[in-house]
Parts: structure tokens; sequence; C-alpha cells
């Protein structure tokens, strides 16, 4: 089956490394022109320009999803978006950051999460679905975790904000599906990312073995894993299929 993008802009929002990256990748062979989101220019930029080199074509549209006036200038001087990829994530400039017991925990330590896993994806789908639905066409996709749909310790925060874009979606899906615009989710396992390096960079570090023994297929997931979701549910043959969660897992196992 061949999945043809062309004709149809795409916003990929944290496409500056690791996930967002590969389906900003994916998305500009599938034919998609691609805007390049981060709160990092220089990491936006590089990427459209390393899909310009390859002959696509792309933009660097810095921007952080965590302040809604940017979103809105960005989406409204950028041009139409028919595809949105709700990628960036986890805690902001900090990176994944660390929470822990949550009885430990307090507001300061839940609100870096809460803010871009679930108010990022709240701006960027409130800028864009006006214009999907004056077209009568659009798709949003976003990205979750597996610690959203089942819920993970020491991780609460994380995993109820990834929770809430998930509630998200099936809201929109109900919402939207009559103009033509389907919404949809995907919940990553871990993955190998700029994010998650210092543990795989060590084949031989005990957390990153005991972790793969959850893993049916015994390995972390791959950007291009997420991505050929992604650039499914955003294609015509896809049209049928809203308000869902997908896992991209590796058949994990979730007792620990
Ligand atoms: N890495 C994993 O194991 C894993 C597992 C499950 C889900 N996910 C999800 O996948 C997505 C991508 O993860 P990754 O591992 O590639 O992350 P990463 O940290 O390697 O890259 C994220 C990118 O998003 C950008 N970003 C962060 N906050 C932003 C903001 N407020 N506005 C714009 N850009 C911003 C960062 O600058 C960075 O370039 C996230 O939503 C994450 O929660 C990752």
């Amino acid at each position: 089956m061949h999945i043809d993008l062309s004709g149809r802009r795409a916003l990929i929002t944290g496409a500056g490394q690791g996930v967002g990256k590969g389906i900003a990748l994916a998305f500009a062979e599938a034919g998609a022109e691609v805007l390049v989101n981060d709160l990092r220019a220089e990491r936006a930029q590089e990427v459209a320009d390393e899909i310009a080199a390859a002959g696509g074509a792309a933009a660097g549209v810095p921007f952080d999803v965590t302040d809604y006036d940017a979103v809105t200038a960005a989406v409204s001087d950028g041009g139409p978006v028919d595809v949105l990829v709700n990628n960036a994530g986890n805690a902001g400039r900090e990176g994944f950051g660390t929470l822990g017991r949550f009885v430990d925990s307090g507001p300061a330590d839940w609100e870096p999460f809460l803010r871009v896993n679930l108010y990022g994806v709240l701006h960027c789908a409130r800028a864009v679905l006006p214009g999907m639905i004056d077209r009568g066409w659009g798709r949003v996709v976003t990205i979750s975790s597996d610690s959203g749909r089942t819920g993970e310790a020491n991780l609460a925060a994380y995993s109820a904000s990834k929770a809430g874009a998930a509630g998200l979606t099936r809201a929109l899906a109900v919402e939207c599906g009559r103009y033509g615009v389907t919404v949809n989710t995907i919940a990553l396992g871990t993955m190998r990312t700029p994010a998650t390096e210092a543990l795989w960079s060590d084949p031989d570090d005990p957390r990153a073995r005991a972790l793969l023994r959850r893993y049916a297929v015994r390995r972390p997931g791959r950007p291009e894993d997420a991505a050929a979701l992604a650039v499914f549910l955003a294609g015509p043959q896809a049209s049928w299929i809203t308000g869902q969660t997908y896992p991209v897992n590796g058949g994990i196992s979730f007792a620990q």
C-alpha cells in the first residue's frame, strides 16, 4: 500500500530530535510539506534543512507549545495546516526530568508535565482545527505513552497528562468527525531517543536489561516505529479511523 501525503501540509511539534524528527522525515518522504516545530529554533531548522537536502519541502517553525499566543501566531502566519502531529512532550526544555513517588511530589513537580503534554496539545489543536473544519479535511495525531494507558509508578503526573491527551483525542474525534477531521493517539512504549539515551548507551546497564525483559520484541522503540503509524493515520486510507489510542510498544508486559 502506498500512502501519499502530497498536497498536505503537516505541522509536527517537538520535531527537532527523537520521535518527532523521525515523524517529520517520514511525512516528507510520503510527500507532505512539513512544518518542523521545536522549542529550540536551531534543531527545527536542522531537520528542515535535512528534509530540503533530500528533495522534500520543509520549514522550521520554532515556538513553545505551552505558549498559546505563540502557537496561534505561528499557525496564522504559517498558512493552512492539514495534519497536526502533537509530539512535543515530556517536560519541556528540561527534557524528561524526574518525578518520583507521587506522595513526595507537589504542584511544582506536576506542572511542567501537564503544561507540555496536555496544554500543549490543547493549544495546537485549538489553533489548527478551525481551518481543518472549514476545509472539510484534517488529521490530528497525538503522541502519548503507555504510561497514560496503563499508569506507571513514579510517573503519576506524566501518566495523567498523557491520559488527558488521549481523552481529548476521543472528545475531539466525536466533535470533528462530521467535518472530515479524524483525531487519534499513538501510545508509545520506551523509545531510544535523546531523552532516553542515557539508559541505552551502555548495553550492560542492568536497568536497560531489566526493562528489555518486559518487551516481547527485545529492543527499545525507534522513531520510525512511531512514524509508520503516524503516516498511516494521516493518510487517505485511514479516513474511517478516529477516536482511537494505538499502542506501539514491542509487546510490553506491564507487571513490574
Ligand atoms: N522516549 C520515550 O521513551 C517515550 C515513550 C513514550 C512516549 N514518548 C513521547 O514521545 C514524544 C517525543 O519523545 P522523545 O523521546 O522524542 O523526546 P525528546 O526529548 O528526545 O525530544 C523532544 C523534542 O521536543 C522539543 N520540545 C520540548 N518541549 C517543547 C515545547 N514546549 N514546545 C516545542 N517543542 C518542545 C524538545 O526541544 C525536543 O527537541 C513525547 O511526547 C514523549 O512523551 C516518548
